[in-house]
């Protein structure tokens, strides 16, 4: 997940992934540009979507890191 590579590649995002990818925080949030979006290869699932409404600034292009594969 895009999560997985902040963590492994020591990446300093302060409070990215609190919750490590089990969907119960949304600082994983990240908003991508609509081409990169309908590109993505999975659509969010509802559990994804009911945590993504809690997100800050919340778009239409808007996905959780730790969910995309
Ligand atoms: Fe918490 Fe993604 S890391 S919802």
């Amino acid at each position: 997940t895009i999560l997985d590579i902040v963590v492994n590649n020591e990446i300093d995002l302060d409070g990215y992934g609190a919750c490590e990818g089990t969907l119960t925080c949304s600082t994983c949030h990240l908003i991508f540009s609509k081409e990169v979006y309908d590109s993505l290869p999975d659509k969010p699932t509802d559990e994804e979507l009911d945590m993504l409404d809690l997100a800050y600034e919340l778009t239409d292009t808007s996905r959780l890191g730790c969910q995309i594969v």
